[in-house]
């Protein structure tokens, strides 16, 4: 078995992957479930000053992902100090604690969850896009704690300018993304918005945005030297595994743990160990930022190339087929790929589901997409 036990800031974690803050760690009962079903930290809901209002309806899975229109934690910061951190705290793991969002608000509260906290992570979701105010939130929770603080970013296009902006105001971390938006999404049958916000906007969460988050990481991990605690669409170890590559020193999970409860997080845990174990990599640190190291050489090296196909693995479906716009692949007997015709695009390779194509130039295939 690989080794997937990590250190992020001198804390150490039995294992990477941890629930990120909402409805999965919304009280102290979640915090315990998630350290029952395998987590290896806690990152609690965000907590504000006031409880939440929150619209209603908040949640709802739409196609290849999700939407909420929660805002931070409907329970009262007294509710919190007097009850749920400490059942978050009795599950022995490592307790991060969210914490928006100006720093007024930062100010007041750090000093409060001290006790209970390994670390903080600060939400910058409702502060804006300026720098200046995030900043300040920062600096005064390093004022108010000594334990590291995370900056948990949204996934801004300019992601490295402001991850390069946060190390340098003394972020110990960054955690990215949070959910995508604003998005919108109709009920046919009333005809309205299927989020209760008085805009109809909800955030863009799940499946559908790990691309986004792998190149927030990426780009992020590219250019600074703190941890980031990575966080968007993931759904399994592989996902798992993608996020480590791009430069994630962790794994924290929101969507899929909503959608299938808490035991997600050991599930995630071990088939990102049967991964380690598959490809002959003895830790997680054997992974991280390996795209990042990779790149230069694969940029240097690229042609554009025709797909191999395992025939054995090919079981005719013809996905592959119906989805060529160069008309290059046909069934006729096996699968056969006209290298005349193929431009080398590679969509064939993602569509299949029985991993019967890769690119030659690719040294694994590229299984695990759709899974
Ligand atoms: C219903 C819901 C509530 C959320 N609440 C919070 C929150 O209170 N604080 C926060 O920083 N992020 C919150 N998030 C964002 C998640 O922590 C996470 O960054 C985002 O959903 C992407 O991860 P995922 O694709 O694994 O869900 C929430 C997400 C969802 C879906």
């Amino acid at each position: 078995m690989a080794n997937v036990s990590t250190t992020i800031c001198g804390i150490p974690f039995s294992n990477p992957v941890m629930p990120a803050a909402g409805p999965t760690s919304k009280d102290g009962a979640m915090c315990q479930a998630a350290a029952a079903g395998g987590a290896g930290a806690i990152v609690t809901k965000t907590i504000s000053v006031e409880p939440a209002a929150v619209p209603r309806p908040c949640m709802a899975e739409v196609k290849g992902g999700f939407l909420n229109t929660e805002l931070w934690s409907e329970l009262s910061k007294e509710q919190w100090l007097e009850t749920e951190y400490k059942l978050a705290k009795d599950t022995g793991l490592p307790l991060i604690i969210g914490l928006g969002y100006t720093a007024e608000q930062i100010a007041e509260l750090a000093p409060l969850v001290k006790p209970y906290a390994d670390a903080l992570e600060l939400s910058t979701h409702y502060i804006g896009k300026d720098l200046s105010p995030i900043i300040n939130a920062l600096t005064a929770a390093k004022k108010a704690v000594d334990v590291p603080v995370f900056m948990k970013m949204s996934p801004h296009p300019n992601i490295q300018e402001i991850a390069l902006a946060m190390e340098a105001a003394g972020a110990d971390g960054l955690v990215m993304i949070n959910s995508f938006g604003p998005c919108m999404s109709i009920d046919l049958d009333s005809g309205l918005p299927l989020m209760g916000s008085k805009s109809g906007y909800g955030w863009l969460s799940g499946a559908a945005i790990k691309p986004l988050a792998i190149r927030c990481i990426y780009d992020a991990a590219s250019v600074v030297k703190i941890p980031i605690l990575g966080v968007g669409g993931v759904t399994n170890g592989r996902d798992a595994a993608e996020m480590l590559m791009a430069g994630a020193s962790a794994i924290q999970v929101c969507t899929e743990g909503i959608l299938r409860g808490p035991n997600v997080y050991g599930k995630i845990v071990s088939e990102l160990n049967q991964f380690l174990d598959s490809q002959g990599y003895a830790s997680i640190e054997d992974i991280k930022g390996l795209t990042i190291r990779k790149m230069k050489e694969w940029e240097a090296n690229f042609t554009p190339a025709v797909p191999e196909v395992e025939q054995k693995k090919c079981k005719m479906c013809g996905a592959c087929e119906a989805s060529c716009v160069y008309g290059a692949i046909s069934r006729s007997g096996q699968l056969q790929i006209d290298g005349d015709k193929c431009f080398g695009c590679s969509l064939c390779v993602s569509r299949c589901r029985f991993n019967a194509l890769r690119m030659p130039a690719l040294s694994q295939s590229q299984e695990g997409y759709h899974g």
